[in-house]
């Protein structure tokens, strides 16, 4: 049932990657999407997720991910940046946590369809395509939706700071910058 088959993909997400050396536990917190920043690549964008937004009461994600090209493991690359700033506040620093530039199809092989679970339901919420445990490659040109996509926090690490945590993922081209999307989240003690 490659449908019902679960996959990690998209910018949330990213954070998790951190997270699987954490055991599950209890978690005293909540995370509230804030809202989706996007950015053009240096010279050209090639990865696009312009149109992504935080929609409705429960703060969905909905949205798209453009990928103006196949992109292969030989010229493209992605990274993951963790960013933090104390509730209330704006000014954010880079933690060290989050996924140094790799080569995209490995990035995507080893994180997004190992970490797998929660957010990104092929064929329910997303038509972005399954990865499977082999990887896939290049990743298809194409621009996939997904739409009102809950943000599942079961696999998230038991202590993340709280305050506003953004997690922004970038893709290179011939280790240029072609575009990036963040999500800008914010971490609150559970009541
Ligand atoms: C959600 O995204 C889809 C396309 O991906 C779009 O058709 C729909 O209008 C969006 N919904 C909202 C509430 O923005
Ligand atoms: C979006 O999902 C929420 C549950 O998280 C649901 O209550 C709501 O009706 C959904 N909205 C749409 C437009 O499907």
């Amino acid at each position: 049932m490659r449908c019902r088959m679960k996959f990690y993909v998209g910018i949330i997400i990213t954070i998790f990657f951190v997270c699987m050396r954490y055991a599950e536990a209890e978690q005293s917190y909540t995370v509230i999407n804030e809202h989706f920043e996007h950015y053009d690549g240096v010279q050209e964008t090639l990865f696009s997720a312009d149109n992504a937004r935080v929609i409705g009461r429960q703060r969905n994600l909905n949205g798209t991910l453009k990928f103006s090209v196949d992109m292969d493991n030989e010229h493209f690359m992605l990274s993951v940046e963790i960013f933090h700033a104390q509730p209330g506040d704006d000014n954010f620093k880079l933690i060290p946590i989050g996924i140094t530039r790799m080569p995209l199809c490995d990035a995507f092989k080893t994180y997004f369809a190992k970490v797998a679970e929660p957010s990104f339901v092929h064929g329910e919420n997303t038509d972005f395509p399954y990865i499977p445990e082999e990887g896939l490659c290049p990743i298809p040109k194409g621009e996939y939706y997904f739409k009102n996509l809950t943000v599942k926090t079961d696999t998230w690490p038991t202590h993340i700071p709280r305050g506003n945590i953004k997690a922004k993922m970038s893709f290179f081209k011939d280790g240029v910058d072609i575009g990036a999307g963040a999500l800008v989240m914010r971490v609150e003690d559970r009541e």
